[in-house]
């Protein structure tokens, strides 16, 4: 079995790609990334010599045509995924997540290939209340800022290609991620980082936004279960254990763990059409796949504490943007 993996140097996708070569060692992997600054070829050096690497966008039709000749299934994570740069950068949001996502589509119908598994967000739902109510497989689109939006829009491309053409699709629609890494733009990482240096933390508006928090591993699982049992044209929620929490909640508990305190906070102005709070009601995995999160909140950022402690030359490289020069220095100058 061959596996294109797009966006394989991210955060999700790296580390898919490494729970895919300890569990499926048969199996080829090809990591197809173009390497924007949310790329890193660090995340995979400790797997280079067991998948092959090809750095190329997904808006390019002659490259995606050509790799995904030769591959059986595609595990598509490439995106432009974070929403503090959406309002700046639209163009980018819609090029890649909608058109890329069309341009592998297209590739994949052509060539046939066996399954095209498209790795969404929970944010295409739009937000919930404080007081309840969770986000299911039947909850309506609704998303209420670019990144989202073009992620809806990628959704309806995925199964516009199911109806039309028959490609054998899965969707997944997750929760918030964290664990190994992780871009420190989002707030997880980026809180420990500025915890661990000694800086504030800066807490968008009243700090009451609530997420339900998913640690990566149990994504991956996740994402493996619908590729082993899931049925074809399906859409699977994914969500956190127990690990519904405010992003003070959160930041505490960070406090806890690097030994800080709260006069770190620092209130700042809000995100503008911030959602209020996710959450995922992931009933339907559990039940036709037997898949459940297993990896509770505390653990899970304790874990992640000890990731970026016992990390520090990563860190220093994302933090300097040297991470940047690794990929010529490997593949190029070699
Ligand atoms: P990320 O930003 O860490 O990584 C995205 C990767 O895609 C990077 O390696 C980047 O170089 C690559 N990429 C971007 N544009 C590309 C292009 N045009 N061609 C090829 N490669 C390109 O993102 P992530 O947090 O790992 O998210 C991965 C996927 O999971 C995304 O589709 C995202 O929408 C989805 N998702 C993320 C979360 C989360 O909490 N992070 C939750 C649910 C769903
Ligand atoms: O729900 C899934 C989504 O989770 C994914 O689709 C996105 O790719 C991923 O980025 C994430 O989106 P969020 O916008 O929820 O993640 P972020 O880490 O940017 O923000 C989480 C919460 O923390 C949100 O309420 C905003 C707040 N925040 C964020 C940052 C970066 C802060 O208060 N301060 C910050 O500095």
């Amino acid at each position: 079995m061959t596996i294109l993996v797009t966006g394989g140097a991210g955060f999700i996708g790296s580390n898919f790609v490494h729970y895919w070569v300890a569990h499926h060692p048969e199996d080829r992997i090809i990591v197809l990334d173009k390497l924007t600054y949310a790329g890193n070829l660090r995340n995979l050096e400790s797997v280079a010599n067991k998948i092959r690497f090809v750095k190329g966008d997904i808006c390019d039709h002659e490259l995606v045509f050509s790799l995904v000749k030769d591959v059986d299934r595609i595990v598509h994570f490439a995106a432009e995924s974070h929403n503090d740069r959406a309002a700046m950068d639209p163009e980018s949001f819609l090029r890649t997540n909608i058109f890329g996502t069309y341009n592998l589509l297209d590739a994949a119908r052509q060539h046939q290939i066996k399954r095209f598994h498209h790795v969404s967000t929970d944010e295409v739902f739009g937000h919930l209340p404080l007081d309840g109510g969770s986000f299911n497989e039947q909850s309506l689109y609704a998303p209420r800022s670019i990144y989202p939006a073009s992620k809806a829009a990628s959704d309806h491309f995925v199964r516009a290609f199911y109806h039309t053409h028959g490609l054998p699709i899965t969707i997944s629609n997750c929760s918030n991620n964290y664990g190994p890494y992780h871009f420190p733009e989002k707030i997880i990482p980026l809180f420990i980082c500025n915890l661990r240096e000694g800086k504030k933390v800066p807490v968008y508006g009243d700090g009451l936004y609530v997420r339900d928090w998913i640690h990566v591993e149990d994504h991956c699982r996740g994402i493996e279960a619908i590729l082993l049992k899931g049925r074809v044209g399906e859409t699977y929620c994914l969500g956190g254990k127990e690990s519904e929490i405010s992003n003070l909640e959160l930041t505490k508990k960070l406090l806890a763990l690097t030994d800080r305190d709260e006069s770190f906070i620092e209130y700042v102005k809000d995100r503008p059409g911030h959602d209020r709070r996710y959450s995922i009601d992931y009933s339907k995995a559990q039940r036709e796949l037997g898949w459940e999160p297993t990896i509770g909140i505390d653990e899970g950022l304790k874990n992640t504490v000890d990731w970026y402690a016992n990390h520090q030359a990563w860190v220093d490289e994302v933090r300097s943007g040297a991470y940047q020069d690794y990929y010529e220095k490997q593949y190029v100058t070699r």
